[in-house]
């Protein structure tokens, strides 16, 4: 009996050398950002007050690939790349679909997500031009992880504004920040005017990611030893994160297999970005449908606007032409604490208008269901944000079931739920709603 190759492994030196830029490959040209005072285009050297000036560069880049500078690559090599591809067989089994589902797997990153390989390359841009220090906000706490990682790497310091409802519901994730010597607060904090005027406003407000944006930048405009970093959204973000879909390619290679569909969650864009840019950029994925899956609580691309808006709430960021829910949409407190964002990126917003990627949104009692279904099957309990990708690629392979059709679906399993498990709880005790 031939046995089914279910880990699908690569050599550290088989790291991608090379970031895939998809903004030569759309079929337009992006909107460019707009000063969010005169409404006129920003040139990017505007951005270098705030963001690292490699970063800015590459912001406005048309070339097809970027290199990676070599002291990136093998941090990114110690820090597990590349990952595994693995095949999802007990989950198949389960479902008794003909399916084939494949899962990248960015959760076994020492921070738990995906969110460490653009982290990393940020923070070595930012040292190299004699930044001390990183200020940013983050979600589900995954992205503050991260930055508080790549600083202690490179020394470096770091801040981080948490959106307060992920604080309080993942209590040790401020603890792991903390364990790699980065400063963690609550936001709204006390910490900016921003935060004290929605403080004074509500006392009780749970924050949500366009106030922590607007806090991190606040930060960074009152220091001169500080810049920004962003986690999702921007086209240089999403092109770090292009080292996942490049790997994926080579696995599926591997085992001589061609995707009919690739999946991941969406909040920014970033992990579905960086498994399907890379595809999405080759002749040889014409027939694969690539498909984001988001939060019916935050349902920015299935019901959002495709307009220009705010990055954040003050109003503080250029304005991007993007699927948009509006800058002060507060999301119901899920738990896929990193969906709760009012945008998604450009280039995914400008692929999704074309019809090139298609969009899914879930309830959360669905999507949690399946993660116990995947901790159940293949034992690793996913990130509430990850397991939307899962919903959607069970339901796939259970369409295939009822069509008796094979097909072939790889997921981004963009990180674990180790921090997460009040989420878990939660729905075991039934005290959750499907919103
Ligand atoms: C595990 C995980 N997956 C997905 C996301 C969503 O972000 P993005 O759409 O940029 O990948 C987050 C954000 O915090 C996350 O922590």
């Amino acid at each position: 009996m031939t046995q089914v190759k279910t880990r699908i492994l690569l050599d550290p030196e088989e790291t991608p050398k090379h970031f895939i830029n998809i903004v030569p490959y759309l079929r337009r040209k992006l909107d460019p950002p707009l000063n969010p005072l005169t409404d006129e285009p920003m040139p990017p050297e505007a951005l270098e007050a705030i963001f690292a000036r490699e970063c800015v560069k590459q912001e406005a880049s048309t070339e097809k690939r970027i290199r990676i500078p070599e002291e990136v690559r093998e941090g990114l090599m110690h820090f597990s790349r590349p990952t595994p591809l693995q095949r999802a067989i007990r989950l198949e089994k389960y479902l008794k679909t003909p399916a084939r589902i494949y899962f990248k797997r960015e959760d076994v990153s020492p921070t738990g997500s995906h969110k460490l390989n653009t982290a990393l390359t940020q923070a070595y841009y930012a040292q190299q031009q004699g930044v001390e220090r990183l200020a940013t906000e983050t979600g589900a706490g995954q992205w503050g992880s991260a930055v508080a990682l790549s600083c202690s790497y490179l020394g470096l310091e770091a801040m981080v504004y948490m959106v307060r409802i992920s604080y309080d519901q993942k209590k040790y994730r401020g603890a792991l920040m903390r364990s790699y010597g980065g400063e963690v607060v609550p936001s709204p904090s006390t910490r900016t005017e921003f935060g004290r005027k929605i403080l004074t406003e509500n006392p009780d407000h749970p924050g949500t990611l366009g106030i922590a944006i607007s806090e991190a930048l606040e930060d960074t405009m009152k220091s001169d030893r500080t810049k920004y970093t962003l986690g999702s959204v921007l086209n240089h973000v999403l092109l770090h994160q292009t080292v996942i879909g490049q790997e994926t390619i080579e696995q599926l290679n591997m085992v001589e297999e061609t995707p009919d569909e690739v999946i991941g969650c969406v909040g920014g864009g970033s992990n579905f970005a960086g498994l399907s840019y890379p595809m999405l950029a080759s002749d040889d994925f014409t027939n694969t449908k690539f498909i984001a899956a988001e939060p019916s609580a935050c349902p920015t691309l299935t019901e959002g606007r495709y307009c220009y808006d705010f990055g954040d709430t003050a109003g503080m960021t250029p304005k991007l032409k993007m699927y948009s829910l509006g800058a002060s949409f507060t999301p119901p407190k899920i738990h896929a604490g990193g969906l709760r964002y009012h945008g998604v990126a450009p280039t995914i917003s400008m692929l999704y208008e074309d019809k090139k990627i298609e969009a899914k949104a879930y309830g959360q009692i669905d999507v949690l269901n399946a993660g116990i279904t995947f901790a159940k099957t293949e034992g690793i309990i996913p990130a509430p944000e990850s397991a939307h990708a899962i919903k959607t690629a069970i339901d796939s392979a259970l369409d295939a079931k009822e069509n008796g059709r094979e097909k072939v679906i790889v997921f981004g399993l963009s990180g674990h739920g180790h921090f997460d498990m009040l989420a878990y709880e939660a729905l075991m005790q039934g005290e959750l709603e499907n919103t």
